[in-house]
């Protein structure tokens, strides 16, 4: 007998597809690059000098994150540190759920709340986001989704791939939602230095909302394009904020997980940040004047780093990211990855470098219309 391993582990590891294709193929156009350090962003030459500081030679660890770090970020009283977003979400599964109990997510979305709930043994139900001429919450099916069991709400603002920020008039519904029924509500806001177009309806953030308890998630990784330094934060607000935020340095205090020379180092880099953020941005709305401008068809989109585009129904999605791959080497995402919930959907990235971008672009065209 060997030794059995836990439940929380047990997904498909099996490659699909599209993995198994790219062992043969290399890719000439990657329309999925997400890892700005790869993508020709030029990072200012002093960023590094950011961890000269000596006070980095010391450890005299704060759970919270050291107080320079957190007055630098200036986002409230129940700011935390953590190394990433995956490990905010974790402690914020840890302070919300007992196993067995649920969450509520959005469909499509970012594909790694299942993995980071179920190593939390929380179990992650979805409510539909609909696409008419923008995308919407289905209102009625989060609704229906709510069980005696469910503990938060997650939204991803804007969203990741379908690049919409949740509306004003969502925001007050959702948090009154919350509010009724005793349930927390998370916002991803990662990508929130990235709108696309200006919206005056749009919720900029949904912390402070005055309803429900929020915790809204930040990090360098996108808001300064470094991904590889792990720092991240979160923020709590609203009602019961306070003791949340208590539970949360006990969470932190256990795991300590944030190395001190990053946090010195932290001010320095959200300055660089500015002009990496900068280069993206200009990046980002490049190629979607690209794809605009052709004749792929791209759903509207608001923010952040992705565009969605139509497959012909001559060919499933998963096929065309294949045939794309192996006839035009180009590399897409099919949008069965983000739970979309029909086929004939491809992602791509809008942080490809503007030439590669072009020359997929060119060529999905070529080969949708072949
Ligand atoms: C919606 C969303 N949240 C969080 C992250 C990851 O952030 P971190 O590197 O801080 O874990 C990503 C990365 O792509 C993302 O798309």
């Amino acid at each position: 007998m060997a030794v059995p391993f836990s439940h929380r582990l047990d997904w498909s590891i099996a490659t699909n597809r599209l993995a198994q294709a790219l062992t043969l193929h290399r890719p000439q156009f990657d329309l999925t690059a997400s890892n700005p350090t790869n993508a020709g962003i030029d990072y200012p030459a002093g960023l590094l000098n950011a961890f000269q500081d000596p006070r980095s030679l010391h450890y005299n660890p704060d759970p919270r994150g050291i107080e320079s770090a957190r007055a630098a970020l200036n986002l409230g009283p129940h700011t935390l540190l953590a190394a990433s977003t995956s490990e905010a979400y974790s402690w914020l599964f840890k302070l919300l759920c007992n196993p067995g109990d649920a969450i509520l997510v959005p469909r499509p979305s970012y594909p790694l709340f299942e993995f980071l709930a179920r190593l939390e043994s929380v179990e992650v139900i979805q409510y539909s986001l609909r696409y008419a001429e923008g995308w919407w919450l289905d209102y009625d099916s989060l609704e229906r989704q709510l069980t005696p069991n469910t503990r938060a709400i997650l939204f991803v603002n804007p969203n990741n791939p379908t690049g919409n920020y949740l509306k004003i008039a969502e925001l007050h519904r959702l948090a009154a939602l919350c509010a009724g029924n005793n349930i927390a509500l998370i916002s991803d806001e990662v990508f929130a230095d990235y709108p696309l177009t200006g919206d005056q309806t749009r919720a900029t953030t949904l912390g402070d909302n005055g309803e429900c308890l929020s915790f809204v998630l930040g990090g360098l990784s996108k808001t300064a394009g470094l991904p590889q330094m792990k720092a991240a934060w979160l923020t709590a607000s609203g009602p019961g904020a306070g003791e949340a935020a208590k539970r949360l340095e006990l969470i932190a205090d256990t795991y300590l997980s944030v190395a001190t020379p990053v946090q010195y180092a932290l001010p320095t880099l959200l300055k660089h940040g500015a002009k990496i953020r900068e280069q993206i941005q200009d990046r980002t709305r490049a190629n979607l004047g690209t794809l605009q401008n052709s004749h792929l068809r791209p759903l509207r989109v608001e923010g952040g780093w992705y565009a969605i585009i139509p497959t012909p129904r001559t060919r499933g999605e998963e096929e065309w990211a294949i045939h794309l791959l192996e006839n035009e080497r180009t590399l897409t995402q099919p949008g069965y990855f983000y739970d979309f919930e029909s086929d004939g959907w491809l992602v791509l990235s809008l942080l490809t470098p503007e030439a590669d971008f072009a020359a997929g672009i060119a060529a999905i065209h070529r080969a949708f219309t072949a």
